[in-house]
């Protein structure tokens, strides 16, 4: 047994016992029925060896992970004209924030925050159908983890397609400064969808592991982003990944990460692994209490933050 083999298997014994496990997300009604005692642990090292412990297999929703792998796909179609419609510098509020977009004319501050993933989808979707773009996210996903059984959650998506109220005021107040290029129930249609994609820890860290290594998966060798892109992307993830809970994730974890209210979070240790961990409980920021705690132990059992040990 290897010594992440052993880091890991401790750690899913530690959040066992845990009893403050935050709060489960009930904004999109679906999540609610969540089952807050799940946790899962998997990491990718540069070899390809798989440590994994506790709920590792067992999917659920990646919510706003969706967005690393939406916004490659955005910057492969539209390059660095992508940064004309959506910035990229930390918002400091709430991921469902509208008050910045009034001041800054309509665009987000980043393409993380639900209205830069708004945005990014648009960009996606320009000269498709819906149907198209959501197909090329999700084939992307299913390329990436290496596992053509990935999908949607339909039911999660019709549920926050019933609910999400707030995503259409963002839309629809992109679409009148003329941020967004396709109607907005379209663009919104392909964001939910793309948020409802369930997968589970060990099929995330795979799909991760490009930005842990150069853009390229070490194993297949297939590139998929240059290195200066992969090292972009995990910028962003760093200063924007856990929105105003980002400076806190960085000070405790010190690796690029983005959460997501399903409660998992995708971590990124340049060089060394992809790690995804899975625990519904969410803190006030809306990202994973023990996803956070897990990944603190892990960064500092192995010696990973990029900020030193
Ligand atoms: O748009 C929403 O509100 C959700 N589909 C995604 C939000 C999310 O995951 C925020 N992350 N912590």
């Amino acid at each position: 047994m290897s010594q992440l083999d052993e880091v890991v298997g401790e750690i899913a014994d530690e959040m066992r016992r845990h009893t403050d496990r935050g709060d489960v997300a009930s904004y999109i009604p679906e999540l609610a029925r969540v089952d807050p005692g799940a946790f899962g642990l998997a990491v990718v090292d540069a070899e390809g060896n798989v440590a994994a412990a506790g709920d590792a297999d067992v999917p659920f929703s990646i919510q706003s992970i969706s967005k690393v792998f939406t916004l490659t796909l955005a910057l492969g179609k539209a390059g660095d004209r992508l940064w004309r419609r959506v910035g990229r510098e930390p918002s400091g509020s709430p991921f469902n924030s509208i008050v910045q977009l009034e001041r800054e004319k309509g665009i987000p501050r980043n393409p993380f925050i639900n209205a830069g993933a708004i945005a990014v989808t648009d960009v996606i979707l320009s000269g498709h159908q819906p149907r198209e773009a959501l197909g090329e996210i999700l084939r992307f996903m299913q390329a990436l983890a290496d596992d053509p059984a990935i999908a949607i959650d339909r039911a999660v998506a019709a549920s926050e397609q019933r609910t999400g109220f707030r995503n259409a005021a963002l839309a629809n107040y992109m679409k009148s400064f003329g941020v967004l290029e396709n109607p907005v129930e379209f663009t919104l249609g392909v964001y939910f969808h793309h948020c409802a994609i369930a997968m589970s820890c060990r099929q995330l860290a795979t799909a991760g592991r490009f930005l842990a290594h150069l853009g390229r998966n070490p194993t297949t060798g297939m590139s998929i982003v240059s290195p200066e892109r992969a090292r972009r992307i995990n910028a962003i993830m760093l200063t924007c990944g856990h929105y105003d809970g980002s400076g806190e994730f960085a000070y405790r974890v010190g690796l690029p990460g983005k959460s997501g209210v399903g409660g998992g979070i995708l971590a990124i240790a340049p060089g060394k692994a992809s790690i995804a961990v899975w625990s519904p409980g969410l803190d006030a920021a809306g990202n994973s209490h023990l996803g956070r705690i897990a990944l603190e132990a892990l960064t500092k059992r192995m010696g990973w933050s990029v900020f030193g040990t």
